[in-house]
């Protein structure tokens, strides 16, 4: 496997580096590494060296990259027609919005550009059905922890202070509940309770899973009250647990009002939704949303193409994730600092007992790409096409990192 230095950039990338850090809004910290072109699991940089990518662009990147099929789909879309706004019909809104229908149990579909636009048209449906259906109906409960998305709504219900500080007074009417403590989710519903957001597996919270009698008991209160159970799945949802989405995993299967979903579903094109049954949809009534990018019909198109894909790939996914997780597990009983293997799926965290920026920046200079959330989860959420050869190189590059941390504690 190749390898670079971990601080220097390749060749020609220092002039790009510079050109960003002069005119570009300085809120990410970048790794340095200008990446060039992807073909299947791997990326290259601009100096020509390959990198093993087990972070597919932050979960998007589900068919890896430059996939023959996408690839063909979007050269032949983007001849025909890239966009043509939402005032006219276009020919793959409604077939995309009617397999939506089929995967996921739920009715209508309203197409977004990004996770957290998504989440911002559920905040709205939850008003509004809280609005129609009484006054002072209008209390949201989200989870510590979570992560919604940064638009200011978002933000609102997004359980962990590090991000909201900066940007408050937020929404109001926002109750924080402890994950998976049934009596305090029970505390928290009202008949003030307009709507409550939950992910199945907390992905900025350190992939923390939630337990299926949660998830029950949230649908039994949310039904009881009359208010709006919502899963955001953008990270943790289709395909990446290895069913079309999180909730079908559950025993019994939990099916929410609302499930919102974005970053693989048209393989890095933006494209995100808002998956509704009628009794949420029909909050959401002529004039009271919408978008002018949202759901164009290169993004539909390519989505298609992508659901068509993934039903085939759903039991390998399962596979492949079964066997990283064991690998996983594995090192955990070799090396002292993994805490916990946690996930499902083809996303997978390893709690560390260190920070794992720099195990990220190891793991960099030997070829492998991945990061790191929550300060020490390690977090792996990799194409969905990935080998056991590919699993394999990954473990052995971690492997010698955490070799190399238990030399340096000695
Ligand atoms: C669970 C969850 N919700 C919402 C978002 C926001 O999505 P986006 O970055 O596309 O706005 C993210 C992004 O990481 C996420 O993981």
């Amino acid at each position: 496997m190749n390898s670079v230095p971990d601080s220097a950039p390749a060749s020609g990338a220092e002039a790009i580096i510079d050109l960003e850090r002069q005119y570009v809004l300085q809120n990410y910290s970048r790794y340095p590494l200008v990446v060039h072109r992807g073909k299947g699991c791997h990326v290259y940089d601009v100096g020509g060296v390959r990198y093993l990518d087990f972070i597919a662009g932050i979960g998007v990147n589900a068919l890896g990259h430059a996939h023959p099929r996408i690839v063909k789909v979007v050269r032949e879309q983007a001849a025909l027609l890239i966009h043509s706004s939402n005032l006219y019909y276009h020919e793959y809104q409604g077939p995309l919005a009617r397999k939506l229908a089929e995967v996921s149990g739920l009715a209508r579909s309203f197409f977004t550009n990004s996770g957290t636009e998504a989440v911002e048209g559920a905040l709205k449906m939850i008003r509004a059905h809280g609005n129609q259906a009484g006054a002072g109906k209008h209390e949201i409960i989200s989870l510590e922890n979570s992560f919604h998305g940064r638009t200011l709504g978002a933000l609102s219900t997004t359980g962990q202070p590090k991000y909201r500080h900066d940007f408050e007074p937020l929404l109001p009417g926002v109750r924080f509940v402890p994950a998976n403590d049934i009596g305090a989710l029970e505390a928290a519903f009202s008949q003030h309770t307009a709507g409550m957001l939950l992910e199945l597996i907390q992905g900025e919270g350190g992939i923390l899973p939630i337990s299926a009698a949660y998830a029950q008991k949230a649908r039994e209160l949310a039904d009881r009250y009359n208010a709006l159970l919502v899963f955001d799945e953008i990270q943790c949802g289709v395909g990446r647990p290895g069913t079309y989405f999180a909730y079908q995993r559950l025993q019994p299967v939990v099916l929410p009002d609302v499930m919102v979903a974005a970053k693989p579903l048209a393989c890095g094109l933006p494209l995100g939704v808002i998956v509704a049954n009628e009794k949420a949809a029909a909050a959401i009534g002529p004039g009271m949303h919408g978008s002018t990018f949202g759901g164009s019909a290169l993004a539909c198109r390519v989505a298609l193409e992508f659901f068509d894909i993934l039903e085939e790939l759903l039991p390998a996914i399962r596979e492949i994730g079964g066997y990283f997780h064991s690998r996983l597990n594995d090192l955990a009983g070799r090396h002292a600092l993994v805490k916990e293997v946690r996930g499902f799926g083809l996303m997978l965290g390893v709690d560390l007992t260190i920070p794992g920026k720099q195990i990220v920046l190891d793991a960099m200079a030997d070829g492998l790409l991945i990061n790191c959330t929550h300060d020490t989860v390690l977090r792996f959420l990799p194409p969905y096409i990935v080998t056991e050869r590919d699993v394999d190189t990954a473990v052995k590059v971690l492997g010698k990192i955490f070799a190399r941390q238990k030399g340096a504690a000695a």
